[in-house]
């Protein structure tokens, strides 16, 4: 496995995988690595020949200083799972190699009403930093496919849209949540919870699912104020705070769901001092 930590050494290796018309996946990751970014590399090995994964923790898309301070950064480790799964070529560059001229003078892709929206709202320039940092691995990778967890509903939206308007031809691959046993998505956050909230923590999911099997059986979706209500309750309930708990189109991402045939429902609760996120689609055809 390849470890390249500048534009140039990334590139180089790129143009071999290109000169032998080799197809590439691209998994980007902030590191601290789970089974839910495992599952996004059997994803790309499936897809293309050439599997490169960055490690970068993106200090654009940080809102909070503390955050950024307190991300867990484990490289080692991170590599050694990597060589495992049999990644062909890792990226981890420096902030200063992403953002040579500081973030304050660095050029930025919005995404109209997806970066300002929903999470956006709550997390101010998270998405502008999401999205800058993926154009550019983009661009210093130009993959045949990129893989990303659904996890973060929103930031896969982002994504699609990001590479629609800006005619990356990059196919995105959508990978599914990965749960431990008891409902929690994996998460790097997870680590963060101790012993009492890492058992509360699998209500979360318990929760939505509760309330998803509630939207079915409604006949319309024209008054869900009661039934979100009785959630926020029950999730405070269980020991978190909600930060947010909204239901949207799952395709639009817009909250007219009048008419929606899937929905999606889309959490966010601090538990302690971490905050967990969530989501579950909800089909109504079916
Ligand atoms: O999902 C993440 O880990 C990050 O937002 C991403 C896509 C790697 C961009 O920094």
């Amino acid at each position: 496995m390849k470890v390249a930590n500048t534009i140039n050494d990334l590139r180089q290796i790129v143009i071999d995988y290109k000169n032998n018309l080799q197809t590439i996946a691209l998994v980007p990751t902030m590191g601290n690595l789970h089974c839910g970014h495992l599952a996004l590399v059997k994803e790309a090995k499936k897809a293309a020949q050439k599997v490169v994964v960055s490690i970068f923790v993106n200090p654009m898309q940080f809102d909070k200083t503390e955050d950024l301070v307190n991300y867990p950064r484990t490289l080692e480790d991170d590599l050694k799972l990597l060589e495992k799964e049999g990644v062909d070529a890792v990226f981890t560059p420096t902030p200063e190699v992403m953002y040579p001229q500081g973030i304050g003078l660095q050029s930025y892709i919005e995404v109209p009403d997806l970066c300002n929206s929903l999470e956006g709202q709550l997390r101010p320039g998270h998405f502008r930093g999401v999205a800058t940092v993926v154009s550019k691995l983009f661009n210093i990778v130009q993959p045949n496919y990129a893989c990303f967890g659904l996890k973060d509903y929103q930031q896969v939206a982002l994504i699609k849209e990001m590479v629609r308007d800006l005619n990356f031809q990059i196919k995105i691959i959508e990978v599914p949540i990965v749960r431990h046993e008891d409902g929690l998505a994996y998460s790097s956050r997870n680590n963060r919870l101790n012993q009492a909230e890492r058992s509360i923590a699998p209500k979360l999911h318990l929760a939505i699912s509760e309330l998803a099997a509630k939207i079915k059986a409604l006949p319309n979706l024209n008054d869900l104020e009661d039934v979100i209500e009785e959630t926020i309750n029950n999730i405070d309930n269980y020991g978190f705070k909600t930060d947010d708990l909204t239901i949207v189109d799952a395709i639009t991402l817009s909250p007219d769901i009048k008419n929606s045939s899937q929905v999606v429902i889309l959490v966010a609760a601090y538990l302690g001092k971490v905050r967990l996120i969530d989501n579950l689609v909800v089909d109504r055809t079916k």
